[in-house]
């Protein structure tokens, strides 16, 4: 192993030898004691170690020496090596010399000629100590910003690649947005396409009463009209004959059942066409269902119309029983609104695999301001689970079947009753139903203007 070096200079031969001596006693094991009697050769000395790369932990100089004076010696190997410490030695005590070694040379002591040889070791050992202390604070403090480095450059990595993943996630959420409101859109023409067809369906019925009826009721009024000639033939000379005549017309065309009949077809024919004109109402309140604007309308209408277009679904299989609170009139978006209702009563009567009922019940909270109408739709279907509750509102969320079901239905309700300033809620109860309530403002546009 290569050992540090110590390096001594002085011009006079006697004082040089001690020092070697007596640092050779002492430290020679761990050092090589290198002596010279002059400051240039004590400086091409260094140099020449330095080169080899040798640790050069302390240099020991006389200051009264011909050519390189001490001072000068110890600030030249200071600039060329700023860890290596000095101790001067001086015959004189020269102030100014101690002094710029001080300042410039990084002196450790000064040593006072002649010295005790307990005070030069110890002073030596104390410098050796001091360097190799400072050497292992500075590796430490260089390890410590090498560690502090990495992690700054980790640090910016880990931030770059959070920056990175928020703006991933905002286009994804942004991209999102755009797809539901796509959707939306698609749920839209989802509902136009099962309006349609579900119109067609039920109007298909009472247009077939009507016609079936009218060709009875002028069979029947054919009937009638034949009776009423019998009775305009009847004159004074031939009363008796055609009286006879008319009564057993009347018997062969069962002239009071026949009576009867006209009557129930008429209603049935009325009915048939009452029924019609319903559904192209609630054609005409579907048929605008990108209007977005902000009117007042009677809630129960658009429940009707709703229940209306979705009859062909739910009849004969589920009862609706309905409870209908006095209400006035709510500002509301209905074309919206209406898609609340159709989306929670697809759901509940999906919900029903069999038979069941379907509970609708409106009310108004008279004491709280605003004043709020709940509209609650419950289903005695199969429920919902804990587990599936918690993600119903999610967009895409659905346990539908391919084909049945995107699951959008409630996520596109919420956001609607959200535009309507009011709130959605779930009861359920697994294999008893569920309860989804509805509460709105009244008045939204006092809501608004509140704000
Ligand atoms: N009344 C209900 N009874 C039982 N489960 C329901 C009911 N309403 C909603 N759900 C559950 O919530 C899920 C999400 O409903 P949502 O209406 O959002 O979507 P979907 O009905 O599956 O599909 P979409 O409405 O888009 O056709 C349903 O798949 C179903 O599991
Ligand atoms: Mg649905």
């Amino acid at each position: 192993m290569i050992k540090p070096v110590i390096i001594c200079v002085d011009d006079e031969l006697f004082v040089l030898t001690s020092l070697e001596e007596q640092l050779k006693y002492q430290f020679g094991e761990q050092y090589k004691i290198e002596t010279t009697s002059s400051g240039e050769e004590a400086l091409r000395i260094f140099k020449h170690y330095q080169k080899d790369r040798i640790e050069i932990p302390l240099v020991i100089a006389d200051q009264v020496m011909p050519g390189i004076q001490g001072d000068e010696l110890l600030i030249e190997i200071h600039t060329i090596a700023p860890d290596t410490l000095t101790i001067l030695l001086t015959g004189l005590a020269s102030a100014e010399a101690v002094g710029n070694a001080v300042n410039f040379a990084n002196l450790y002591r000064f040593i006072a000629k002649p010295w005790y040889r307990q005070d030069l070791l110890l002073t030596v050992k104390e410098a050796l100590a001091h360097y190799f202390q400072e050497r292992k604070l500075k590796a430490q403090e260089l390890e410590l910003r090498r560690m502090n480095e990495r992690l700054e450059e980790k640090v910016n990595k880990r931030t770059a690649e959070v920056l990175r993943q928020k703006t991933e996630l905002q286009d994804t959420l942004e991209n999102l947005k755009l797809t539901q409101s796509k959707l939306s859109e698609s749920e839209k023409m989802a509902s136009l396409g099962l309006l349609t067809a579900g119109i067609a369906h039920e109007i298909n019925n009472p247009v077939n009463y009507i016609y079936a009826g009218i060709d009875s009721l002028k069979e029947d009024l054919k009937d009638v009209l034949d009776v009423i000639k019998g009775y305009e033939k009847i004159t004074a000379q031939n009363v008796n004959e055609a009286l006879k005549k008319v009564k057993s017309l009347k018997e062969t065309v069962a002239f009071d059942e026949l009576i009867i009949e006209v009557d129930e077809l008429t209603t049935s024919i009325k009915r048939g066409a009452e029924r019609t004109a319903e559904i192209v109402k609630g054609l005409r309140i579907f048929s605008h269902l990108d209007e977005d604007v902000l009117e007042t309308v009677d809630i129960h209408e658009n429940m009707e119309t709703t229940l209306i277009i979705l009859r062909s679904q739910y009849k004969d299989r589920i009862q609706i029983v309905k409870s209908y609170a006095e209400l006035p009139k709510i500002e509301c978006y209905p074309n919206k609104l209406n898609q609340v209702f159709m989306n929670i009563l697809v759901n509940a009567i999906q919900s029903i695999t069999d038979e069941g009922v379907i509970y609708i019940t409106t009310l108004l909270s008279g004491f709280k301001t605003p004043q709020m109408v709940s509209i609650e739709i419950r289903d005695t279907g199969q429920g919902i689970s804990d587990e599936i509750r918690a993600k119903i509102f999610d967009p895409f969320f659905t346990t539908k079947d391919v084909g049945q079901g995107i699951g959008l239905g409630l996520s596109i309700s919420f956001s609607i009753i959200e535009k309507h300033r009011g709130s959605i809620a779930v009861k359920t109860n697994q294999g008893e139903g569920t309860a989804f309530t509805i509460n709105i403002p009244l008045n939204i546009r006092d809501l608004k203007n509140a704000k």
